[in-house]
């Protein structure tokens, strides 16, 4: 049976590949409720089928609206958030109000009308790992935020597990780690690189460049998440994670090859305060009780297919460029 789904944040980078994912794969109807901020883009969802996507501009912490449109659907996929640790540390207000009272808004109103919400979430409520440590993150760690992005993450987090413990509500939660693929903001690292590279400006690695991610394609997100919609067990929580773990001077070094450059063309530049060492998802869960794999398992390619896109699609990211570099100038990164 075809659902309808409410996606929320779905203009952004994940979310509207998420939408493109659904729309290649399902039956499903999407309903996309985004706020349009500076990393909501309408060219994000361009070429969808008018007859399943609709797309709303508004705020998840507008409770009418919200009550509204969750009374019309069968599950709510929320991606909305403030995802930019980099901005929380110079104006963490607007991560307060949409990741914690956005999140709120929309759990009382799956609450009231009795509906299923499934919660994007990240690895980073997890803290950092020391570049050595054997363990990786898994559904027990405890929770340990660094920045005020990741610690309003959390909160959202603790906020679905009370309201599936205190109300009974129909709920998933899953924490995946960094994602990459097209239509990422050029804030991020790796369309931020690609990008100067492409207006020939120099790269900029943030102190040493020996942090490490744990990088997954964004369609492998996004089937592990459909996964999860479909046969995951309410009330649970799922680490997503396709084992990428990569320091960002190799990856760095690697889109520069990529990119036919020499491999030490870039800049040092100053560390990001409180940078989280390593990141690292277990996800052994998802696997062994889902039966999920990821589909991109050679990151090279990968890399390459997303050089390639944003060669391709200067119209889309060229119209945030000089803004984005003109907030980081100011910043010394
Ligand atoms: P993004 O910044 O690219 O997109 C966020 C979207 O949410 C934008 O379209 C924006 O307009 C919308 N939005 C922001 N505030 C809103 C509000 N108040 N009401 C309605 N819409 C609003 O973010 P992203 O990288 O696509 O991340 C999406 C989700 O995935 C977030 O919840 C993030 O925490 C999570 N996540 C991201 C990654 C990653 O690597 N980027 C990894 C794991 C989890
Ligand atoms: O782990 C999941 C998280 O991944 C998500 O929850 C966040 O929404 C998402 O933004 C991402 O967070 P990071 O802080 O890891 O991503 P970012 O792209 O900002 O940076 C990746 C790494 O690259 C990080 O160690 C900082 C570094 N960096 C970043 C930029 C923008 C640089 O060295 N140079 C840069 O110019």
């Amino acid at each position: 049976m075809a659902r309808n789904m409410l996606v929320t944040g779905g203009a952004g980078f994940i979310g509207s590949n998420f939408v493109h994912y659904v729309m290649e794969h399902t039956d499903d109807t999407v309903t996309v409720l985004d706020k349009f901020t500076y990393a909501g883009n309408e060219a994000s969802l361009a070429g969808l089928p008018e007859n399943r996507v609709r797309v709303v501009r508004g705020d998840i912490c507008d409770g009418e609206l919200v009550d509204q449109l969750v009374s019309d659907t069968d599950i709510v996929v929320h991606y909305a958030a403030e995802s930019h640790n980099d901005n929380s540390l110079h104006d963490p207000k607007p991560f307060l109000d949409t990741n914690i009272i956005g999140t709120y808004t929309l759990l009382e109103a799956v609450r009231r009308h009795e509906k299923r919400i499934h919660h994007i979430s990240t690895d980073e409520v997890y803290g950092d790992l020391e570049l050595d440590d054997p363990e990786r993150f898994n559904e027990h760690t405890a929770y340990n935020p660094s920045s005020p992005y990741s610690s309003t993450k959390a909160g959202s987090d603790l906020l679905v597990r009370a309201w599936v413990r205190s109300f009974g509500l129909q709920a998933t939660i899953s924490n995946c780690s960094n994602n990459y693929g097209p239509r990422q903001h050029v804030e991020k690292f790796i369309p931020r690189q690609i990008t100067n590279i492409l207006i020939g400006e120099r790269p900029k690695l943030y102190g040493e460049g020996l942090n490490v991610r744990d990088w997954i394609h964004a369609d492998d997100h996004s089937s592990a998440v459909l996964r999860i919609i479909d046969q995951g067990r309410l009330g649970e929580t799922y680490l997503i994670g396709a084992d990428g773990e990569k320091n960002n001077k190799d990856v760095l070094e690697l889109i520069l090859e990529t990119m036919g450059q020499p491999t030490d063309a870039y800049e040092h530049v100053v560390d990001r305060p409180g940078h989280d060492l390593r990141y690292a998802i277990d996800p052994t869960k998802i696997r062994d009780e889902l039966g999920w794999e990821p589909a991109y398992s050679d990151f090279t390619a990968g890399l390459e297919a997303t050089v390639q896109w944003y060669r391709d699609n200067e119209a889309w990211w060229q119209p945030q460029k000089a803004a984005t570099e003109a907030k980081y100038r100011e910043q010394g990164q």
